[in-house]
């Protein structure tokens, strides 16, 4: 199974080479395979806040190694205390995205080296070393979250299923083969899956761009539905999971996803089909107590107002919100690579997270 998994990596988001970062840009998918590579961190910072790389965990990596990157540039410059000039870097990447929480984890992560680096004959050795870590942590996250979540979905369903998915959570969204989008890639291969029904995800179209390029690039029987199809699709009863990944798990077990994901979660309870939540646990914040807390990135409203370019709604401003919470009370199970939550609340977050 691992090595099945494994092959499905040959799609990236991201690759370290030659001292910079490669984005395949995601903006231009399946249409066009664009990478590029990036050689200062304020380039990455766009980039992240462009949307050319996203999905949490692969914002996360990138920031890891724009750090890198910054670093770099202060050596190239000369400049003397390098620690204090990466302040302005860390800053500018923490401002690309609000919401994911996994982008300020890996700056923490890489911030907490930095001490280690400063006594270091060669800092950027350490900072590398702890950029590709957070990358390959993810990668191990990934193939346990999988096998987790096919053993939830083994014990609860008898036979081959259909599912649900939201937005993009597979290698373009991780360092590695992706999380929602892992557990479905292992249930395919384990003959458990009949069909994943694929929501488009507007306005980005993460799903009918991105999942569903993943999923026919490795023949994974798919259909692509409008996102307004979904409760349509639950009432008729063939669906047994709703599978989704997180931007932002609170201690008490809230969700923070794309758009869209909270009337996913209250459909599914109505249809009595099962919630389940893949995230490595550096999607948990467990300082915030519940969802409220979590900071919704509002984005441009031309983002709905035009299609490729071309506007075509009537001269209406937009509301742009891009994720939304659903609360816990709604969620069947979370999935990290930690272990499995069932009925997530604050008790078993944090015994989860102890
Ligand atoms: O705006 P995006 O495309 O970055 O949003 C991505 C999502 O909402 C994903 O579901 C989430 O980041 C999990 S990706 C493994």
């Amino acid at each position: 199974m691992r090595e099945q998994m494994l092959a499905a990596e040959k799609v990236k988001a991201l690759d370290w080479r030659e001292g910079g970062l490669y984005l395949l840009d995601q903006r231009l998918l399946p249409q066009q395979e664009i990478w590029q590579r990036y050689e200062t961190s304020t380039d990455v910072a766009q980039a992240i806040a462009q949307m050319r790389v996203r999905g949490a965990p692969a914002i996360g990596i990138a920031a890891a190694f724009a750090v890198v990157l910054a670093a770099q540039q202060h050596f190239v410059n000369g400049v003397n205390d390098w620690q204090a000039a990466l302040e302005a870097d860390f800053a500018e990447l923490a401002a690309s995205r609000p919401t994911a929480v996994n982008l300020f984890w890996a700056l923490q992560k890489m911030r907490d080296c930095l001490d280690v680096a400063a006594q270091h004959a060669e800092p950027l050795v350490v900072l590398e070393q702890q950029a590709l870590d957070i990358l390959n942590a993810d990668r191990e996250a990934n193939l346990s979250m999988a096998q987790l979540g096919l053993e939830v979905i083994n014990r609860a369903n008898a036979g081959p299923q259909h599912v649900m998915t939201h937005c993009n959570t597979g290698a373009l969204a991780t360092g590695g083969f992706g999380t929602a989008l892992g557990v479905v890639r292992a249930a395919h291969a384990a003959g458990l899956l009949t069909c994943v029904h694929v929501n488009e995800t507007r306005p980005w179209l993460q799903g009918s761009r991105l999942t569903a390029w993943e999923l026919i690039g490795e023949q994974i029987p798919s259909l692509l539905n409008v996102d307004s199809a979904a409760a349509h699709l639950l009432q008729q009863g063939e669906i047994t999971w709703v599978i989704v990944g997180a931007d932002r798990i609170t201690a008490n077990g809230d969700v923070a996803n794309k758009i869209g994901t909270y009337q996913l979660a209250v459909l599914a309870r109505h249809h009595q089909v099962k919630f389940m939540v893949v995230a490595p646990s550096s999607t948990i914040d467990m300082q915030l107590s519940s969802g409220v807390q979590i900071p919704i990135e509002q984005r441009e409203g031309e983002e709905i107002l035009a299609i490729a370019g071309q506007r075509v709604a009537a001269q209406i401003d937009a509301y742009n919100p891009v994720f939304d919470v659903t609360p816990a009370e709604l969620i069947d199970v979370i999935v990290t690579e930690r272990g499995v939550v069932e009925q997530p609340n604050l008790e078993n977050m944090q015994a989860l997270m102890r």
